[in-house]
């Protein structure tokens, strides 16, 4: 029994050494944004790192607005609670346009745009730069992190934090394992998740991980129902929302993501899988070349008040 205490002592102690009280998020859009938002929350100290200043200072402003809503709904009636949540979450958060300023951290995630080449060359800059105990970690959604991360010496401290949009609200975090990580760089992802709110899953470095890959084959086989003729997009809608308990149907959610998003992910699953079930749907291909992009554009599958 005492033997037993001993292990379970030793265990939670060599976790908390890695336990990560600093991180560095480049990238501050949609995706980076949030996760600096919900580090800060939860009282890490957060660097947010994009190209300039007038992004970052949207970054900012759109962090704000989404922690005052969160402070009333946690505090209710209690209005200095409530801005005093969120004037302590903004002043964890610095923003900078060097990478330099962001590198002496526990952990390193990338959020920058979808490119293999722009990533690999941020990541073998971070190599460089970044202390030797720094994880550094992509939210990459369809490229294979093993790929993002081939230039770095750090292949054992490096590997997949998938967010969900909007991240502040969805719950999911997907830890992604390259081929190379080791298991104290994973056990500190999984426990840094947890300790920001989210539940973490893991996943192989495949291609979609698990939820998108689930979700493109359900998402284009609704499309193609409703282009053969065979029900009605409202219907589609309805059906999986009633019939299937989803807070969406598939075209509510093609509209939320952005068609173009759609397409592009389509596109990859393609290329990577050859799975015809991810072959391209003519109905995506002419509403994206018509600028139907769905809520951002004002109209989708269905239209929106701008
Ligand atoms: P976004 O376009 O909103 O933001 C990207 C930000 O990165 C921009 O502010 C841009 O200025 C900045 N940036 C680009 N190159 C940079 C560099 N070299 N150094 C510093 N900053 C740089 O893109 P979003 O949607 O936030 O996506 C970011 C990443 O997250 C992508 O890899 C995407 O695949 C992934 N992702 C996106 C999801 C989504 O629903 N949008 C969901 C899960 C992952």
């Amino acid at each position: 029994m005492n033997k037993l205490l001993g292990l379970t002592r030793n265990f939670s102690s060599s976790t908390s050494l890695n336990a990560v009280k600093t991180v560095t998020i480049i990238g501050g859009g949609l995706m980076g944004s949030g996760i600096a938002q919900v580090a800060a929350q939860a009282g890490q100290n957060v660097t947010l790192v994009d190209l300039k200043p007038e992004l970052l200072d949207k970054a900012q402003q759109s962090i704000q607005k989404n922690l005052i809503r969160v402070g009333k709904k946690m505090y209710k009636d209690d209005t200095l609670k409530a801005e005093n949540f969120v004037k302590d979450s903004l002043n964890r958060i610095k923003v900078s346009t060097n990478i330099e300023d962001g590198v002496n951290v526990d952990l390193i995630i990338e959020a920058i745009v979808e490119k293999l080449h722009i990533k690999q060359d941020l990541f073998n800059k971070l190599d460089q730069l970044a202390p030797e105990h720094t994880i550094l970690a992509t939210n990459t959604s369809s490229i294979s992190i093993n790929e993002i991360g081939a230039g770095i010496k750090r292949k054992d401290r490096y590997g997949g934090l998938h967010f969900f949009n909007p991240v502040p609200v969805m719950r999911l975090l997907e830890v992604i394992k390259g081929d190379h990580i080791s298991d104290s760089t994973y056990q500190t992802m999984m426990e840094w998740g947890k300790s920001i709110g989210k539940t973490c899953i893991t996943c192989k470095d495949t291609p979609g991980f698990v939820v998108n890959r689930l979700l493109g084959p359900y998402s284009a086989e609704a499309i193609r129902m409703y282009e053969r003729g065979d029900a009605s997009k409202e219907d589609i809608d309805i059906g999986m929302k009633l019939g299937a308990g989803y807070p969406m149907g598939p075209f509510e959610l093609a509209d939320y993501t952005g068609l173009d998003t759609n397409k592009f992910v389509l596109e990859v699953m393609y290329e990577k899988t050859k799975d015809p079930v991810f072959r391209p749907i003519p109905l995506i291909d002419k509403m994206v070349a018509e600028g139907k992009l769905g809520i951002k554009t004002g109209e989708g599958f269905y239209k929106y008040k701008k």
